[in-house]
């Protein structure tokens, strides 16, 4: 059957190796897999369940609803919010043995009378601000709030961890400038006579540029899905894309020299010419800010988009490309020589906001094998 609307293929074997990957630069480190918005647009259900089924040790997650979607489906694996909840679902954190980020008294006290209430222990991880100003404490007050939650009842410290602004430069020392109070508000914390737990601090840039922020986990979210960290788009060697976002040819049309593409008709054909529209647009994930500039792969070849993106549909100039047929299928981004950091790039953006733009009404659909 031709799948004519546009699909985002999940390529499980790439996923697998990018996990391989990152396992053997992180060394003994544990591997707390970041699978928020979606798995960054890849699915998180799906996502995680063969993440899990390869050994991953920690799944993270931005909010409370995306750990509870997870654990719905069944997954087991230890669970990490790292977005802050409100104190008012603390018996819901508690019961379903997710691990919750703290940063507030408000919260820990809250998680700490569910876990008395309920019979359970509340596991927490302690983010503490090294300079992103985003979210955590100031390390000046890590030793004190350490101690008030470790005095609360029922509420474990599993962890403590902190977040880098600019990893991904090797240029700037702020990254070691982190690392440095982060390791002094662990000692401070240790002061007090209260282990850490697992210390962790390095997204994917982090992981690969600098060693020492590996600790006892490292946090990648980026790199898992075979896209880039860095603002120059490239793909480090070894990682495959896991998405690719591909969609049929609907129909043919030849139009002669002069005439236009689109609204507004920005595209004039310069030459007889042939175009192909496919059933993905704007409403899909494919920016508007394509038009014209990105191209796609049909039949091995590169065809630019012709025109502005519309919501549902765009066009594209198949002319030098011979024999195309409705139904032939389209990558739009997700081939090693069509990476979505090719589209990133002309949209004036990261990898991340590509993968994650892909919306709710394109079927992401499993590839178990090539
Ligand atoms: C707290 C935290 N840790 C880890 C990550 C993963 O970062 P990356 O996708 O760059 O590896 C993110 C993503 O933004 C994050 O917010």
């Amino acid at each position: 059957m031709i799948q004519r609307k546009a699909s985002a293929y999940i390529h499980k074997e790439n996923l697998i190796n990018n996990l391989r990957q990152l396992r053997k630069i992180a060394g003994s480190s544990k591997i707390c897999a970041v699978i928020k918005a979606d798995a960054y647009g890849h699915g998180a259900v799906m996502t995680s369940r063969i993440l899990a089924e390869a050994g991953v040790d920690f799944l993270a997650v931005a909010y409370l609803e995306e750990a509870l979607e997870l654990r719905e489906a069944g997954i087991q694996t230890p669970l990490l919010v790292l977005g802050t909840t409100d104190p008012g679902n603390a018996d819901i954190i508690v019961s379903n043995r997710i691990s919750q980020t703290i940063f507030t008294r408000e919260l820990a006290a809250a998680l700490s009378e569910s876990a008395l209430r309920l019979g359970r222990a509340a596991f927490v991880h302690i983010k503490i601000d090294t300079g992103m100003h985003r979210q955590g404490i100031d390390p000046g007050q890590a030793g004190s709030f350490a101690r008030f939650v470790s005095q609360l009842g029922g509420v474990t410290i599993e962890g403590c961890y902190s977040h880098f602004t600019e990893a991904d430069n090797p240029e700037s020392d702020f990254s070691a400038r982190q690392i440095e109070v982060f390791n002094g508000a662990l000692d401070a914390i240790r002061a007090e006579g209260i282990e850490p737990g697992i210390r962790h601090m390095a997204n994917s840039a982090a992981l690969l540029l600098i060693p020492e922020s590996r600790m006892d986990m490292v946090r990648p979210g980026v790199l898992l899905y075979g896209l880039s960290p860095e603002g120059d788009h490239r793909l480090p060697e070894g990682f495959k894309p896991v998405m690719e976002f591909r969609a049929a040819v609907t129909s043919l049309r030849d139009i002669g020299e002069g005439e236009g593409v689109s609204y507004a008709r920005t595209f004039v054909a310069s030459r007889p010419t042939r175009i192909a529209l496919l059933q993905v647009g704007y409403a899909d994930g494919y920016s508007r800010h394509l038009s014209n500039r990105a191209a796609v792969v049909v039949r091995g070849q590169r065809a630019p988009v012709a025109g502005r993106v519309c919501m549902d549909q765009i066009m594209v100039d198949v002319t030098d490309i011979p024999d195309v047929q409705v139904g032939d299928e389209v990558t739009l981004f997700g081939l090693a020589e069509l990476p979505a950091g090719e589209l990133a790039q002309i949209m004036g953006t990261i990898d991340y906001e590509v993968s994650c733009g892909i919306s709710k009404r394109v079927p992401r659909v499993l590839i178990e094998r090539g």
